[in-house]
């Protein structure tokens, strides 16, 4: 079966701007119980658990039909929280830097100018969904929303770093000031996974 990721840091390293009862909800019931449902459904279709997690996506076919959507749903919900944890990683920050920092300045002209439009990705998104930061086949890197559980990896983009809109990231915190929640993002965002991640061959 396979097995929750540690966090990669603390509850309450997140203070003030992503609350201790907030962060442990989020990984200890939301995440979990994302985990425990992938769980039940691959054994419940008999699954060797013998490769990575995220390669299940170039598998689903190989499911019962009536179970794909529902493995869909909790692999995305195990993989999305694990590249969000990285994206608001408090530890050994990094900005953009080298050729991500290049591939994001050649598509969106400036930092500020792919913050001004992550922020108006965020704020379109209707009800539950993440923004995401991914990486094309043709190397270059692109803003793109996708809503509940869906991944980057069904679209065939790799995704570098996300924000997780679901209200259950926030509520507890800001309540309706969902504009706050995604500003503050900016306070925690760490870029270390995604400057990896894009130099990484595919
Ligand atoms: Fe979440």
């Amino acid at each position: 079966m396979y097995e929750l990721k540690p966090l990669p840091f603390l509850y309450q390293d997140l203070e003030p701007f992503i609350d201790t009862h907030t962060m442990g909800l989020h990984y200890w019931k939301h995440q979990m119980n994302y985990l425990i449902q992938l769980n039940k459904l691959l054994e419940k279709n008999k699954f060797s658990f013998s490769y990575p997690m995220e390669e299940i996506y170039d598998y689903i076919t190989s499911f019962q039909k009536e179970d794909q959507n529902n493995i869909l749903f909790y692999l995305g919900g195990v993989l999305n929280h694990n590249l969000y944890w990285q994206s608001i990683n408090p530890n050994q920050k990094e900005f953009l830097q080298g050729n991500l920092k290049d591939a994001v300045d050649q598509k969106f002209g400036s930092f500020d100018h792919f913050k001004r439009n992550w922020i108006e990705n965020a704020m379109d998104l209707k009800g539950s969904g993440y923004v995401f930061l991914v990486k094309t086949p043709k190397g270059e890197v692109e803003i793109i929303t996708t809503q509940n559980q869906d991944s980057p990896l069904q679209f065939g983009y790799i995704p570098l770093f996300c924000i997780d809109m679901w209200e259950h990231a926030y509520y507890l915190n800001y309540k309706n000031e969902k504009k706050n929640y995604i500003d503050n993002f900016f306070q925690l965002a760490n870029f270390r996974y995604a400057n990896q991640k894009y130099n990484e061959k595919i």
